[in-house]
């Protein structure tokens, strides 16, 4: 299944998406974390060691030049929009603690040049690796709306928009719906994170009567010990992780649409 997280800064989607993954492995099912957040931060969180060097494909400037056929730092007014990409994943995807990770990295745009041949080689991964990969693939993306005009993520089985209990990520969620809709997402699903009490999960039902809710996940120092560094989500108690199992199985029984 391949899965990508959306919603307004800070809500805790890279949190949500390295838990889910690390349920996801506890069942020795197969996952590949993809971070296409251009503030990628991801690998921290999930406890990967600064030592374990990660290129980011957006690095990778020769092969992205050769595979969409332009010279390097020339201006490209052609270049390839279907590059090959198949063997990406393999090659410099990262193995660590069972998982796989690749990072997608930050597209520059120099001098008002165009990223043209960047963004194309980055769109065609994303979209080999939706389409074509038989494991789960776990998107973190970035924050807001503006990338879903890009349509990275178009292809995923189930997006999911991560809310807190307040009026301004829930206005998010319902402009990511509303885009998401007209791109034909074919599943989008509500997380609603951070929850201190009943109140907030009836707060978040109520404006959120149009869609539907995954499950809740409790406002809890055991999740937010993850990004003080002092705990990665491989650590997190088997307790703690009940709302994020959940979560998973829920996710499982819905229908997947082909
Ligand atoms: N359930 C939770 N309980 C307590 N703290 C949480 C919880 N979920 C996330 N946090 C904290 O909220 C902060 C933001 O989390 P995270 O980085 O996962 O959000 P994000 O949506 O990915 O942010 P960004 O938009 O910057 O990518 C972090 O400090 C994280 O530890
Ligand atoms: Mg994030």
């Amino acid at each position: 299944m391949k899965i990508a997280v959306t919603g307004k800064g800070g809500v805790g989607k890279t949190t949500i998406i390295a838990l889910i993954g690390r349920v996801l492995r506890d069942r020795q099912d197969s996952v590949l974390f993809i971070d296409a957040d251009p503030d990628m931060n991801l690998a921290t969180v999930l406890g990967i060691p600064p030592d374990m060097h990660i290129t980011p494909i957006i690095e990778l400037q020769d092969l992205i030049a050769e595979r969409t056929g332009v010279t390097k730092n020339t201006p490209a007014p052609l270049f390839k929009m279907n590059p090959k990409v198949d063997d990406i994943p393999d090659r410099y995807a990262i193995e660590y603690e069972g998982f796989k990770l690749m990072v997608m990295g930050t597209i520059q745009k120099g001098g008002g040049g165009c990223a043209c041949p960047e963004n194309a080689f980055l769109k065609s991964l994303l979209n080999y690796m939706i389409i074509a990969r038989d494991e789960w693939i776990l998107l973190d993306m970035e924050a807001g709306i503006e990338h879903l005009g890009r349509g990275t993520a178009i292809g995923v089985d189930h997006m999911l928009i991560i809310v807190e209990p307040n009026g301004t990520s829930t206005e998010t969620a319902h402009r990511i719906r509303r885009l998401a809709d007209d791109l034909l997402v074919k599943s989008i699903q509500i997380i609603g994170n951070k929850i201190t009490g009943p109140d907030d999960e009836q707060f978040l039902r109520e404006e959120l009567s149009n869609f539907n809710i995954l499950g809740f996940v409790p406002a809890s120092d055991v999740f937010k010990k993850i990004s003080l560094r002092k705990s990665s989500p491989l650590d997190v108690d088997g307790k703690s992780l009940n709302p994020i199992e959940a979560i998973v199985e829920s996710l499982s029984r819905i229908p997947v649409e082909s």
